[in-house]
């Protein structure tokens, strides 16, 4: 299955699904295009450094639909047939879900359908919760919404800051994800209708 992953940032969901495809963990796979609509992401070198092709595709101005389109026609070029969302931090019009039906996938750090959106681990801490977690879903055109594939449930210790929260969640993302597009490569799961 061809793979393209869209980013804004960091990229290290991205690394663990690359990993993961070179690997043969996640099996008769290929990461072949990276997309960032953000210059400044991190993620674009650690592509580049594992030998994955890299584009950087920004807004500029106009409007979402044709920043959409542009991406549209970058992947589908590429003949990706599925496409990972990985701290991409935007919002896909229609066009762009209609393009790839159930063919995209997005990981949140939190146990959907709770706390979607941004600002998670503040949010969660603020409200006392003990349990949190990450979830691999389906993408629709509404945000952090659509089927759940995959969750992994995480303790929220006492102490924990933001950004504690968030690093013991993110090891269990990079498992969760590499697992959920293993399941869909391998078939494993029912797209949903
Ligand atoms: C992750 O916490 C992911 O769940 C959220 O944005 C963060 C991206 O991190 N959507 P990274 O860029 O994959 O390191």
């Amino acid at each position: 299955m061809n793979i393209g992953i869209l980013i804004s940032g960091r990229g290290s969901n991205m690394v663990a699904i690359i990993e993961a495809v070179q690997s043969g963990e996640i099996p008769a796979s290929e990461v072949t295009v990276v997309i960032s609509d953000k210059i400044s992401a991190g993620g674009i070198e650690k592509a580049k450094e594992r030998g994955v092709e890299t584009l950087v595709i920004e807004r500029k101005g106009r409007t979402r639909e044709e920043h959409d389109a542009e991406i549209v026609a970058a992947l589908r070029e590429r003949d990706v047939e599925l496409v990972c969302l990985a701290g991409y931090m935007r919002l896909l019009s229609p066009l762009f879900v209609k393009a790839f039906p159930d063919r995209i996938v997005n990981i949140h750090p939190s146990l959907l359908p709770a706390y979607p959106g941004l600002h998670v681990h503040e949010r969660v801490i603020a409200a006392g919760e003990t349990r949190s977690g990450c979830t691999v879903h389906f993408v629709n055109e509404d945000l952090d919404a659509g089927p759940v594939i995959l969750q992994r449930e995480v303790p929220v210790l006492p102490n924990d800051t933001p950004e504690s929260l968030a690093a013991r969640i993110l090891e269990q993302e990079h498992h969760i994800y590499v697992e959920a597009i293993k399941r869909i490569v391998t078939m494993q799961v029912i797209t949903p209708r």
